[in-house]
């Protein structure tokens, strides 16, 4: 027998709960929600940051008769930003020039949909460009851009696709002589929302469909991990996340080696994020670093000349979304085609960092914004854990510095989440409030997602302490794995929700204004482990596996990998394994899909790992 007390107050539920959290993770930006379709385009890929990498990543030669040789060149670049770009020579009779290979298979193409190209081109005498996009012998859209004697000029062009393919190539042909390219580009028309430098629109509508009350960007450990210092003249190749670096002309904002271990374009700015979100209908947190590293890297930024213009940095960003179009940073954003404000009401200062310098440094920026911008929220964090000493050191440096939210982040099994309940129940209503920022128990079944809805429950009941909460991360690409589970799965053309995504929009679209008491009188049963499969991972970010090989106990070999294929490879029919680009290793997961209902219960696995530590990395 269900008793709901229907005349009670009931708790009222946090008008901005559920809210999603994007990081650029899984190639979730480029390659992913960044509708551009032509991979490594300011030929920025370098193999000092990967080995795999070089300048023409995803390019290779396209002759029509002529010769091409295709070479990077940094030699009176476009500007100080995009320092490298493709030199082409072509000799001989006919053209001849670049092909660019796309994500995932290759570039996606709708029939009876507009495309714009553009390229940057720079040329001794003039000529014209033809671009196609092709698949085998087929040619989908052509485009031809006159490219005039002279200095680097932007050349831009449309074709409506004449066929639908998954895989094509883009391909450039110049006519003889040399031809200097950057930030070669090809962008569906149809964006969400028809925005320019905008979003994939179907991975946009999956999200948008969640009905998300707030947009958390944009990581995580892309956040706030790089090398310090970020205003060093030399800069290093992986940067702090600089809000300031990814604003104005695309052709502008320098590319990034980012955590987690492939190039950022940045195609997807500050400002995108903002506009992204209000096209959503949610309200903006930015999370910034406050100098500190998390994630399991610690290079403080302690000059404190410097951290000063850190905390000016972000009391800028802040200026940027809220101030007068009167304002420096107002101003910006008005001449980037937003006068309104954006509204910002949160901002989150760090997150992960379980080092003694957050403590000396998160005071800095808070009482900077409190001073300046007394309306905003702020949240700290509480590491990633659920629970222990540095949890509670974190939890108590919040409550002592008066944060409004503190950023509460864990990942567990689900017997965790379907034990936990009643977690909430008993936290402080008088302290600072929760910003359950990242959760997600691991995998992606059915059973995953029946936990994190019982859990939900409880959020929900706790919705006067818990303000706000998203699932983590958000998007993965197929394709280019660094961590799982994730709530939705794509590939260049396709993607789809996991159970827990259909959770998360459950809850988020059919959220009450109030949780009434309840009471249970009867038989309880208990949930039974049904999962399917068995999970086992590794994960490191400093470290190059060069042998992996899982075992079960009956002597079965799951997977063996040296990585000579240079991706993995697993025992057939015996489940999957998630590596991304070649060798260098951050997710590892083996699942052993033998594992089946209705038989839970201990087994035993053997994980042997062969590794050595990348040059010059911690950890
Ligand atoms: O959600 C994936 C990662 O988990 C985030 O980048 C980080 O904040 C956490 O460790």
């Amino acid at each position: 027998e269900l008793t709901v007390d229907t005349r009670a107050k009931g708790t009222e539920v946090s008008p901005d709960l559920y809210g999603v959290f994007y990081e650029d993770i899984n190639h979730a930006a480029d390659g992913g929600l960044y509708a551009e379709l032509v991979q490594n385009r300011s030929f920025e890929f370098d193999s000092v940051d990967e080995p795999a990498y070089t300048g023409l990543t995803a390019w290779s030669k396209a002759e029509r008769g002529a010769t091409a040789t295709l070479a990077v060149s940094s030699e009176r670049p476009l500007n100080d930003s995009n320092r490298n770009y493709l030199r082409l020579e072509v000799t001989g009779e006919g053209t001849a020039g670049a092909s660019n290979a796309g994500f995932n298979r290759g570039i996606p193409l709708r029939k009876g949909s507009r495309y714009d190209v553009s390229l940057w081109a720079r040329r001794a005498s003039a000529g014209p460009l033809a671009v196609t996009v092709e698949s085998g012998s087929t040619v989908y859209g052509t485009a031809t851009l006159r490219v005039k004697a002279g200095g680097w000029a932007k050349y831009t062009a449309s074709f409506v696709a004449s066929g639908t393919t998954d895989a094509g190539r883009l391909i450039v042909q110049a006519p003889g002589g040399r031809t200097d390219l950057d930030m070669v580009s090809l962008f569906p028309r149809d964006t969400f929302k028809g925005r320019e430098n905008g979003m994939r629109a179907d991975l946009a509508k999956l999200i948008a469909d969640l009905k998300p009350r707030f947009l958390r960007f944009p990581g995580g450990c892309v956040a706030n991990v790089g090398t310090y210092d970020p205003y060093a003249e030399n800069q290093d190749r992986r940067r702090i996340y600089q809000w300031k670096e990814t604003i104005g002309p695309v052709e502008e904002r320098p590319a990034n080696f980012n955590f987690w271990g492939y190039n950022q374009s940045y195609g997807i700015g500050y400002f995108e994020y903002f506009q992204f979100a209000e096209d959503l209908g949610a309200e903006a947190l930015p999370v910034l670093s406050v100098g500190v590293n998390g994630c399991g890297e610690n290079r403080p930024l302690t000059d404190e000349a410097k951290l000063a213009r850190w905390v000016r940095d972000t009391l800028d960003l802040i200026e940027f979304a809220n101030g007068p179009v009167t304002s420096e940073w107002g101003s910006k954003r008005a001449e980037l085609g937003h006068p309104r404000p954006f509204g910002l009401e949160y901002i989150g200062l760090g997150n992960e960092e379980i080092y003694e310098e957050f403590f000396t440094n998160y005071p800095k920026f808070a009482d900077a914004i409190r001073a300046e911008h007394p309306d905003i929220k702020i949240i700290s964090n509480a590491g990633q854990t659920s629970q222990g000493p540095w949890f509670d050191r974190m939890w108590q440096f919040a409550r002592d510095q008066k944060a409004d939210l503190v950023d509460e982040h864990y990942y567990n099994n689900t017997t965790w989440f379907l034990a936990n309940n009643r977690r909430y129940d008993s936290y402080d209503r008088n302290g600072p409030k929760v910003f359950l920022g990242e959760y997600a128990s691991r995998g992606n079944t059915f059973h995953n997602a029946l936990a994190e809805a019982s859990y939900l429950t409880g959020v929900e009941r706790n919705s006067d302490v818990v303000e706000l909460a998203s699932y983590a991360p958000l998007l993965a690409n197929v394709d280019y794995v660094d961590w799982t589970p994730d709530l939705i799965w794509f590939d260049n053309d396709q993607a789809y929700g996991s159970p827990s995504y259909h959770v998360q929009r459950l809850f988020s679209r059919n959220v009450g204004d109030r949780v009434l008491p309840s009471s249970f009188e009867g038989e309880t049963r208990p949930v039974e482990d049904i999962e399917g499969a068995v999970g086992l991972g590794a994960w490191n970010t400093a470290v190059r596996y060069d042998d992996v090989k899982v075992t079960a106990a009956d002597g079965t070999m799951l997977l063996s990998d040296d990585f000579s294929g240079g991706s993995g490879a697993w025992t057939p029919g015996l489940g999957t394994w998630a590596v991304r680009d070649g060798a260098y290793v951050q997710s590892a997961q083996v699942e052993d899909a033998r594992s089946t209902a209705g038989s839970p219960g201990w087994s035993n696995y053997t994980m042997e790992v062969t590794a050595r530590k990348t040059a010059g990395a911690e950890g």
